[in-house]
């Protein structure tokens, strides 16, 4: 806790140190969910150091951006929207810029930004979120760049201030890392060993957003079922949400990551016997052939993957479910590939998010011999177009039913329609008022559209 009171003295030097200037600060996040909320603690930490927080770069006196690594493309897009600041900087001397995320985290990136990106003035890797205003206060008072890399530090900050992006949903870190070395990606090498927050502390957490009124909580780590094997027994994940679900309030309970080899029959009990939880699972596959997930290292084979789905329909009839899934991992064929869309017309997932494999340097799948990209592609059209073609039969067989929903706000592709997410995560365009934003309702389901559901409300 002296590393928290060290970030709260900054907080306060920091607010001294701008007083009277009315500064503002930006944080541009790019990546997964953990990435989300810990950007929410950045502004957090931002805001308690005097700096109102704007959504406009070109307005802020402090640039933050949070960054991801599980793609190239992630990668490129972070540096290219860097680039586009060093403007902003020569309009604005005083502007400091920062960044922060998976990418930075790996030596060679951080390095790379030493040298090639001269305007930026701090750099902190995922460990090193709660160090940010001593590296900020540092910054000014010294007027040199700084380089605060990984070092393997494990102890978790608790209590930092955050700026939620939502009143109504709201995401719960409960661990952070991952020790699975799945030989295509590099978490497990930018966000270090797995670590668990204490139940106590999550709990308190859960509790207070529930009074305020928080709808929807979604509780955060790269693989949520390994979570508490550092209390020796004490607490695992299904103990967990069986605490979790006995706190009082109207609110749905989601998490996520799942991986297959962890998830327990156990857990999909206390899913089926708690209104609370969102019948929702996630449970990345990333392939349908038994060969690739050996070369994968994901420990589960095709057979005790599926005895977890239809567990999971045994129990619970209507679950949502869904998936990653990689095309074109390194030695893919056309017969694994083939396996991989037969698992999908097997399981018949609610969603699936398909990425085409993008070799990471560091990870073992990286040196081993590579799909050409025109196959991957082609591969990635044919997966498409078969999850289109699955969900079209899945999404008929909603309408005229009537489903509990959360009201998200007015739709981001339909603008005279608002918006909300059934239990399962699937989008429902309504016609409403957007003071229903925030609030659990009914709707009746009366067309299937190919990306969403069409819904209206019961009279
Ligand atoms: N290439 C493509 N997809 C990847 N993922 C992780 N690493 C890579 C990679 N190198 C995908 C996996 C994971 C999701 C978050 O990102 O499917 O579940
Ligand atoms: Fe990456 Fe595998 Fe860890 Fe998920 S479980 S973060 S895919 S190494």
């Amino acid at each position: 806790m002296e590393e928290n009171k060290t970030a709260f003295d900054y907080m306060e030097a920091l607010k001294n140190m701008n007083s009277g200037l009315d500064y503002s600060a930006c944080v541009v996040t790019y990546g997964c969910q953990q990435n989300e909320a810990d950007s929410e603690k950045i502004a957090g930490m931002l805001h308690a150091s005097g700096y109102s927080i704007v959504k406009e770069p070109a307005l802020a006196d402090v640039i933050i951006v949070n960054t991801c690594a599980v793609r190239e493309h992630a990668e490129e897009r972070a540096l290219s929207i860097t680039g586009g600041y060093k403007h902003l900087k020569t309009a604005r001397p005083h502007l400091k810029i920062g960044i922060c995320g998976c990418m930075v985290s790996k030596a060679d990136m951080s390095d790379k930004i030493k040298k090639s990106y001269p305007y930026v003035d701090f750099v902190f890797g995922t460990e090193k979120l709660s160090h940010l205003p001593e590296i900020l206060y540092r910054s000014y008072e010294k007027k040199k760049r700084i380089f605060v890399p990984n070092d393997g530090e494990t102890q978790i900050a608790e209590g930092l201030p955050v700026i939620r992006e939502s009143t109504f949903r709201a995401w719960v870190s409960i661990m952070y890392g991952c020790n699975n070395f799945c030989t295509y990606c590099i978490v497990p090498y930018v966000r270090g060993r797995e670590r668990s927050r204490r139940p106590e502390m999550i709990i308190e957490e859960v509790r207070e957003l529930a009074a305020s009124g928080c709808k929807e909580i979604t509780l955060l780590g790269q693989n949520v079922n390994s979570y508490g094997k550092e209390f020796g027994g004490e607490c695992n994940f299904a103990t967990l949400l069986s605490r979790l679900c006995e706190i009082e309030g109207d609110f749905t309970l989601r998490f996520m990551t799942s991986h297959p080899k962890d998830a327990s029959f156990e857990l999909i009990d206390i899913m089926a016997k708690n209104d609370k939880i969102a019948k929702h699972f996630h449970l990345p596959v990333q392939s349908g052939s038994d060969r690739m997930l050996r070369e994968m290292n994901r420990h589960y084979n095709k057979e005790t993957y599926l005895s977890l789905v239809d567990y999971m329909r045994e129990k619970m009839p209507d679950i949502a479910i869904s998936t990653d899934i990689i095309v074109g991992f390194p030695g893919e064929t056309e017969e694994d590939f083939e396996d991989t869309l037969e698992l999908m017309k097997r399981v018949k997932y609610d969603m699936i998010f398909s990425f085409i494999y993008s070799p990471r340097t560091g990870t073992p799948a990286a040196k081993m011999e590579q799909v050409p990209d025109n196959i991957k592609t082609e591969r990635m059209n044919r997966l498409l177009a078969l999850q289109n073609e699955l969900l079209a039969e899945k999404n008929e067989a909603y309408v005229g039913k009537t489903m509990r929903v959360l009201v998200e706000g007015k739709s981001k592709t339909n603008e005279a329609k608002m918006s909300a997410r059934t239990e399962g995560n699937r989008i429902v365009l309504f016609d409403g008022d957007e003071s229903l934003t925030g609030k659990f309702i009914n709707l009746k389901i009366t067309k299937s559209a190919p990306f969403a559901l069409i819904g209206e409300t019961e009279a």
